[in-house]
């Protein structure tokens, strides 16, 4: 494993933004992370691990210490004798696995739960980071365990579903006291008998038309490969890292009250008894933001919560776009939102 120093950090994201890192390393074994671990300690600096860099924005400023690429790549492992009474199987692989090829592989051998989580980007150890969430279902629920290697300690260990504190686009793993955790595995409980759901709006939508019935995760999976090709950029054409906000979670009361003054407006209650506003919704008919654009960058045409690159000079341009979004939907609705995306080096 070698350490580089200055390497420019938009050749690792699918934003194509951030400068330098003053070190960069790619690591593939968890004894190259104990060698960065020493150079850390020895160094006394800052480190901050990339996946498949599709949910960052980095600063044109860079990194002002180590970028560790998460390159901890396995064969998937299927436990032997996982086999339990209700037929599910343990599958685990590598944290720097590419999680598409991971999906598309636990379908293809006949264990299944995934299929909604197709063609997303990024790598299998992003998943339990941000609980990846789409069609209705949300990784970290079908999350058994996840290793993790102390960058402080050195200690390897795995912890549980339920210690990773899942919620909506979020895990313990977001918070800055536990950066020092670094994923190194992840295991996944999935099904040998097909369960697939489709209820998710767009996905039944596309059944309806094409008049399937008996739907299995295989014809989950092309549909939902074929919606999202539709709906969202193609990040190796268009710089975007996805949905740049999260959706909005408000109270039964102030949804009441946006209903009035926008009545169209669509909310979906959980059962914490919150009501879920698609905030591409609001951004679309509220704001009228979408195809929105701000010197190099923009609302996408055909998904507003995604912001895409078409000719960004500099990465402030997308935190402009980003600040001048969230005052507009606090003046329109008064909701503040929250960036799904990481910020990193501004
Ligand atoms: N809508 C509009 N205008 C638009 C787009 C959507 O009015 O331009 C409305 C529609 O009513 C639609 C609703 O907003 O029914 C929700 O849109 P969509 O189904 O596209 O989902 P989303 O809530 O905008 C979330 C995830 C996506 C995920 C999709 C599908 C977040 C932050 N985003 O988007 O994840 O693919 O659901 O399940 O929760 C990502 O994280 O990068 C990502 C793409």
């Amino acid at each position: 494993m070698i350490i580089d120093k200055n390497i420019q950090l938009s050749d690792f994201t699918t934003f194509r933004t951030g400068g330098t890192a003053d070190f960069f390393c790619r690591v593939s074994t968890v004894e190259d992370l104990k060698i960065v671990r020493d150079f850390i300690q020895k160094n006394n600096i800052l480190f901050f691990v990339l996946g498949g860099g599709s949910n960052v924005l980095i600063s044109d400023e860079g990194f002002r210490g180590l970028v560790i690429k998460n390159e901890i790549k396995k064969e998937l492992v299927c436990e032997a004798g996982e086999v339990t009474m209700n037929s599910t199987v343990l599958v685990s692989a590598g944290s720097g696995n590419d999680w598409d090829g991971f999906v598309g592989e636990t379908i293809s051998r006949g264990w299944f739960g995934l299929e909604n989580l197709s063609h997303i980007p990024g790598t299998v150890g992003a998943a339990p980071v941000q609980n990846v969430g789409a069609y209705g279902v949300e990784a970290g629920s079908l999350v058994e365990w996840v290793e993790i290697f102390d960058m402080e300690t050195g200690e390897i260990k795995k912890i549980s579903a339920q210690e990773c504190g899942f919620g909506y686009r979020d895990s313990i793993f977001k918070r800055s006291q536990n950066k020092k955790l670094i994923i190194t595995q992840v295991c996944f409980r999935l099904s040998l008998k097909p369960d697939v759901h489709i209820e998710y709006k767009d996905l039944t939508e596309y059944f309806t038309a094409k008049n399937i019935t008996d739907i299995t995760p295989v014809q989950v999976r092309a549909a939902i490969i074929e919606i999202r090709t539709k709906k969202l950029p193609d990040w190796k054409i268009m710089g975007t890292a996805g949905s740049f906000f999260k959706n909005c979670f408000i109270t039964k009361e102030k949804y009441e009250s946006l209903k009035e003054q926008y009545p169209g407006i669509p909310g979906f209650t959980g059962a914490d008894g919150l009501v879920k506003v698609p905030l591409a919704w609001v951004l679309d008919h509220v704001c009228n933001l979408k195809g929105y654009r701000h010197e190099g960058v923009g609302v996408y045409e055909n998904q507003s919560l995604v912001l895409v690159n078409y000719a960004m000079k500099n990465a402030s341009e997308v935190r402009e776009l980003a600040s001048l979004i969230v005052m507009k939907v606090k003046e329109k609705t008064g909701i503040e939102i929250e960036p799904e995306v990481e910020y990193v080096g501004f």
